[in-house]
């Protein structure tokens, strides 16, 4: 199998390849993290206890029933360190930084929860999903209270402007509920033909489901902060184009990744038509037709079915195709970087996740 490092190195010397760049990237994501645990263990704990177990038990915290986890389990806390660095890259206050990290990690929290009702997936981060350790009705509930928490800690946040990033966050809610009806209406529009999902209408939406918060992070500490428009701007549209990327990646591992590394099921997006970028882009290929034939046919998809689509996919180029969509997003996102008004270490920091980002199994 090739590997995504060897797969996307040779266009990207610059910015560092190989285990250099994937340690600085792992530290700078334990660093944030570490920054951030303990303002958001402070806001969960404000949780009813059964919702903040939910809570905990999604963060890696605890096991179901609330006892401390035997092994270490969570996310990799992107959108807490896009927060922290994002901050640090335009002047802000560290608390800022803390601040927006708080709130992103939440509404990201609360959507994984929804998402995986909505996807019926039975497995993230390693572990069985919150709807099927606790139920749906829980999971839908612990939802609404991370989200409604998001909210309540970013209002209570005293010396900064609490309108300005209230409304950034809630800009960036509306645009991922936008995203996730459009993922879940794709799902039953036809594979080819005139009614097909276009590369065009992913990136919308993908930019909506994952880019929005991902930019929301990335911009929320400068908005706390007061800082200039323009360097809010440049930050939001890095971090959009950064999910736009990110999203790609996670329908490439979400085809060929290993559920063991990644935490969440292989192949469930083929069985439920999800029209991910390495498909869309491989039926563009005028070496799609097995494809197309196998995807159109009147049978749903079975595993076996699945494991042929993916070969069928890496044959026709959308493997390839999906990280050289990846790499484009990821030029634009250097470029926004460029354009703040000094270089600092936290540029550097936030390049340094880049690479890291695109080449992940995880
Ligand atoms: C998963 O995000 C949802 C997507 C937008 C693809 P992450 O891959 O950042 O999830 P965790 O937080 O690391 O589990
Ligand atoms: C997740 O998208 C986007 C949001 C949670 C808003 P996906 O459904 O593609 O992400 P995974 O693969 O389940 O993490
Ligand atoms: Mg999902
Ligand atoms: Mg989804």
């Amino acid at each position: 199998m090739t590997t995504m490092s060897s797969a996307l190195s040779p266009s990207r010397p610059a910015a560092g390849t190989g285990t250099g760049t994937d340690e600085r990237a792992s530290h700078l994501l334990e660093r944030c993290r570490t920054l951030v645990r303990p303002a958001l263990a402070e806001a969960v704990g404000r949780l009813h206890p059964w919702v903040g177990e939910m809570a905990a038990y999604s963060f890696g915290w605890c096991e179901p029933g609330g006892a401390p986890v035997s092994a270490p389990a969570g996310g990799k806390g992107l959108r807490q360190a896009l927060a922290v660095l994002g901050a640090e890259a335009a002047g802000a206050p560290e608390s800022a930084g803390v601040t927006a990290a708080v709130a992103v990690e939440l509404v990201h929290t609360f959507s994984l929860l929804h998402d995986d009702i909505m996807d019926g997936d039975p497995t993230r981060r390693g572990r069985p999903t919150v709807w099927k350790a606790y139920g749906t009705g829980p999971a839908v509930l612990a939802g609404d209270a991370l989200f409604a928490l998001a909210v309540e800690r970013l209002a209570a946040t005293p010396g900064t402007d609490i309108p300005s990033a209230v409304r950034h966050l809630s800009s960036a809610l509306n645009d991922l509920v936008r995203g996730q009806a459009d993922d879940l209406l794709f799902e039953s529009r036809p594979w080819t033909g005139p009614e097909a999902v276009r590369p065009d209408e992913y990136r919308v939406m993908a930019e909506h489901k994952t880019g929005a918060l991902l930019g929301c992070a990335t911009a929320l500490g400068a908005v706390l902060a007061g800082a200039p428009r323009e360097t809010v701007a440049a930050l939001d549209r890095a971090g959009r184009h950064l999910g736009v990327a990110f999203q790609v990646v996670d329908d490439l591992l979400g085809v060929w990744g290993d559920p063991a590394v990644t935490g969440k099921p292989v192949h469930a997006d083929l069985l439920r038509g999800k029209k991910t970028f390495p498909v869309l882009a491989a039926l563009g290929s005028p070496a799609a037709r097995p494809l197309a034939r196998l995807l159109n046919s009147a049978e749903a998809l079975d595993a076996t079915a699945a494991g042929c689509a993916a070969a069928l996919i890496e044959d026709a180029g959308g493997r390839g195709a999906a990280l050289a969509e990846a790499r484009r997003h990821i030029a634009v996102v250097d470029a926004c970087l460029d354009s703040l008004p000094s270089a600092s270490r936290a540029t550097d920091d936030l390049r340094a996740l880049l690479d890291f980002l695109v080449r992940r199994e995880m």
